[in-house]
């Protein structure tokens, strides 16, 4: 692991510390992620079009057209979801959605449920624990068991990178990503880049700064490869420890200085710092992490700049953002925050990506 007398070196020099990066270690338990995301970390070469979408697996391969559709498509849901008494077509009746989660989740989860519900589509719950995988099914015997029961579509939430992906190879129905390991968390780019494009009204030439830990970030993924497809300039800023070796690559700025980051954005989307893929073990504490990295008031009163902040959620509250950050949701202040905006926003998205890939005959 890199010493801390390095991990400060590189904060001042904006270099990478000497020696190999953390996750080309051998031993290191998300290598495996991490591996495949280098591999991945080249978007697309032929983008897919609306049309021949049948499964979202990532927003790489999707053409900016696509990812405008989709987003019109959510405006219109959320035009109704507003209205007191909002009801929809029940386009999707008799559909049944597996929700497949491997992982906890709170507002992915629920949101699709609600998605589903609001097009008159039935759910079925899924949990690894109180399932058959606690004896040793494998991921692909329980999806074609599940497909056996006439499932009509899955939304699959795994530790392991490329999981979905791996899972649209093996069945002819939808496969909705909704979190794979470190690659990718395509619903809550959409539902980001549906609450800039609400607020600021085009993505083109957005800057957008994403803060953190984009190593294990899927969510930081996901939104590269959206907000460059839709035209808008993306700046990465954190310890360069935290920072995927090649991202260079994709065309997006680096910055190690957070006051430089804010200066240059127009709006920051912070990222949870992931404990439980030991992001901590890249850090010489939280509390220099927070120091260097948390979006403060003091920080955003320094920089001069009013910023309208995004955070996927869950948050972790004094470290990569602090509460008055978090919670202002009305000036006066430095900033504006979209948390509870994202996870409305979230539900219209949903409905969009599940009407697009459903819709039409059974
Ligand atoms: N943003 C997000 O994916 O949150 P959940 O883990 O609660 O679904």
């Amino acid at each position: 692991m890199h010493s801390l007398k390095n991990w400060r070196n590189s904060l001042r020099t904006g270099k990478r510390p000497g020696g190999k990066h953390p996750c080309r270690k051998a031993s290191f338990p998300v290598q495996k992620n991490v591996q495949y995301i280098l591999q991945q970390m080249t978007p697309d070469n032929k983008p897919i079009p609306m049309a021949d979408m049948n499964h979202l697996t990532g927003l790489s391969g999707l053409s900016a057209d696509s990812i405008t559709g989709l987003l019109d498509t959510a405006a219109g849901f959320k035009q109704t979801l507003r209205s007191p008494n909002a009801s929809f077509s029940p386009t999707l009746k008799n559909r049944r959605i597996a929700l497949v989660f491997f992982e906890n989740s709170t507002r992915t989860r629920f949101s699709f449920e609600i998605a589903a519900r609001n097009l008159g589509a039935g759910t079925l719950g899924f949990s690894a624990a109180s399932s058959s995988v606690s004896k040793g099914e494998t991921l692909s015997d329980t999806i074609k068991n599940l497909e056996a029961m006439q499932v009509d579509a899955f939304v699959l939430r795994h530790p392991s990178s490329g999981s979905a992906k791996l899972i649209s190879r093996i069945t002819p129905k939808p496969v909705i990503n909704a979190g794979d390991g470190s690659n990718e968390h395509p619903t809550q780019a959409l539902l980001d880049m549906f609450t800039l494009r609400e607020h600021f009204g085009s993505l083109k030439g957005l800057k957008v700064t994403i803060i953190g830990d984009v190593l294990h970030s899927r969510v930081a993924r996901s939104n590269i490869y959206g907000l460059l497809r839709a035209g808008a300039e993306v700046g990465l800023c954190g310890p360069v420890t935290l920072i995927p070796p090649d991202a260079e690559k994709l065309g997006v700025r680096l910055f190690t200085d957070l006051d430089r980051a804010i200066a240059w954005a127009d709006t920051a989307i912070v990222l949870r710092l992931q404990l439980e893929r030991a992001s901590g073990t890249y850090l010489p504490s939280l509390e220099e992490y927070s120091r260097h990295y948390g979006l403060t008031d003091e920080r955003l009163e320094r920089t001069g700049k009013h910023l309208l902040v995004l955070h996927p959620g869950p948050i972790n509250r004094e470290i990569e953002i602090s509460n008055h950050v978090a919670d202002r949701i009305q000036p006066p202040g430095y900033s504006k925050s979209m948390l509870l905006e994202q996870v409305t926003n979230g539900i219209a998205i949903r409905m969009a990506v599940l009407e697009t890939l459903l819709g039409g005959t059974p």
